[in-house]
């Protein structure tokens, strides 16, 4: 197996973790905490929990003991926060109506939400499958591309993911989810390092300066290889990284001028959370595929989909997604109304305006701060790396935990991406006044770590 980096947060076994674990957690959360973790196999990042879980609102979630954090993670499923009510009136009435339709037996929910998907996606983005997780999606995704071209090579990038499955796995790239995989992951995913990587030599100096070397490369590995079916990677990195400008078109050309497709992975991305619909509309690109899922239902249901070009509609005689629930009509119904929901109350100009609120607060709150190392971010999906040593941009892993379990005791959940970069995803729906205090949360817990 090849070296690979460990990309995500808070371990199970910090001294900070512990600490919070012994101080902060109520006597009704401490006996399901125990349950929990005897109940579910262990693995990085989930099972055993660091808290509870009674209610889920708006952009709150309470433990069984009472206590609120704004959820600025949320798994990215809370574009309009939890428990919409306009959602869940609509999931109800569905429920009535018709709650489940075996594949091959078609109804309106379904056919409205692909037909709602084609007219907000771009140029003939318009034909779809839909899938009960993201993981799933981007395995179709890769099938079409392996069916439209003949290929089955891919390229994507360290450091990314795109799901548990294993050939999501595969074309990932993060340690987590790699490296105690005994056995090989699929033949052909390729990889190569990112954009706006850490170890990049020009250190982020901008296109003029590197003349976009991170796209050279992608270009490079298409040129030897000569036979990749696809490159598939997310339009703007969840770390968050946002890739430079330029970068996406020269990738597209690329794709275009070796035969191979680009299918976006939009599933934390998409549905405005950047202050565009589509994430890759920032860069003035469209793929041949994109995916969508998590925020797609709701918050509530899962749901995700697979878009691809029309022409991309090639695999009538196989079964390239055969989901129990690929029609399921109160899935369905559940997107339908999120992106009703998203559009009747303009939150993708929401995301925007509030998202560029929120930089020039922590530009202009942390900018100097000597454990801050980058601020970066769009729409609302921005990231504040603590480091040891600015110069270097020394990682300051151990701080940014401490930092982030600050924040947890003053009510503010997140999750920490790269080992130390603080990374903030509220719902589109929050107000500036939570979001503010959230930020004060933030800038307060990293002026006291300094
Ligand atoms: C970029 C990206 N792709 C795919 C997935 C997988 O989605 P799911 O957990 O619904 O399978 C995730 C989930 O975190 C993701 O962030």
């Amino acid at each position: 197996m090849s070296q690979i980096v460990h990309t995500e947060g808070e371990s199970n076994t910090s001294s900070a973790r512990k600490a919070w674990m012994k101080e902060s957690i109520g006597p009704k959360s401490s006996p399901l905490l125990k349950r929990d973790a005897n109940a579910f196999l262990h693995q990085s990042l989930s099972s055993p929990c660091v808290s509870t879980i009674a209610k889920a609102e708006g952009i709150w979630v309470e433990d069984l003991d009472g206590r609120r954090y704004m959820d600025f993670h949320g798994n990215s499923v809370h574009h309009i926060g939890y428990g919409h009510p306009r959602l869940i009136t609509a999931i109800k009435a569905q429920l009535d109506d018709l709650s489940f339709a075996p594949r091959r037996f078609t109804n309106d929910p379904a056919v409205e939400l692909a037909e709602k998907l084609a007219e907000i996606a771009p140029d003939d983005l318009g034909k779809m499958l839909f899938t009960t997780g993201g993981s799933d999606a981007n395995e179709v995704a890769l099938k079409i591309a392996r069916a439209a071209t003949g290929r089955f090579k891919t390229i994507s990038f360290w450091d990314a993911f795109h799901g548990a499955g294993f050939g999501a796995a595969s074309v990932g790239g993060e340690a987590t989810f790699r490296s105690h995989i005994a056995g090989p992951l699929l033949p052909g995913a390729e990889h190569v390092a990112p954009f706006a990587c850490y170890r990049c030599p020009y250190n982020h100096a901008g296109p003029d300066t590197c003349g976009l070397a991170c796209a050279k490369m992608v270009e490079f590995v298409l040129e030897r290889e000569g036979d990749v079916a696809a490159v598939i990677a997310e339009p703007m990195r969840a770390v968050p990284y946002v890739p430079p400008s330029g970068f996406w078109k020269a990738v597209r050309e690329a794709c275009n001028r070796h035969g191979a497709l680009l299918i976006m992975d939009e599933i934390p991305t998409g549905l405005g959370k950047t202050g565009k619909m589509f994430a890759f509309e920032h860069d003035e690109i469209i793929p041949d595929i994109v995916t969508l899922g998590k925020a797609l239902g709701g918050g509530i249901l899962p749901i995700a989909a697979c878009i691809a070009r029309t022409k991309l509609d090639v695999c009538g005689d196989f079964a390239i997604g055969h989901y129990t629930h690929e029609k399921n009509p109160v899935t369905a119904r559940a997107a339908l109304t999120t992106i009703q929901i998203i559009e009747d109350e303009g939150l993708v100009d929401r995301a925007a305006e509030l998202g560029e609120h929120a930089m020039d607060r922590l530009m202009g709150e942390l900018q100097n701060i000597p454990i801050v190392g980058d601020i970066r971010g769009r729409g609302l999906m921005f990231g504040v790396e603590i480091v040891d040593d600015r110069a270097d941009k020394t990682p300051g892993n151990a701080r940014a935990e401490r930092i982030y379990y600050a924040c947890l005791e003053a009510g503010l959940s997140y999750k920490i991406s790269q080992g130390c970069v603080l990374t903030l995803s509220p719902p589109l729906t929050i107000t500036r006044k939570d979001l503010d205090c959230a930020i004060d949360i933030v800038v307060n817990a990293i002026k006291d770590e300094c």
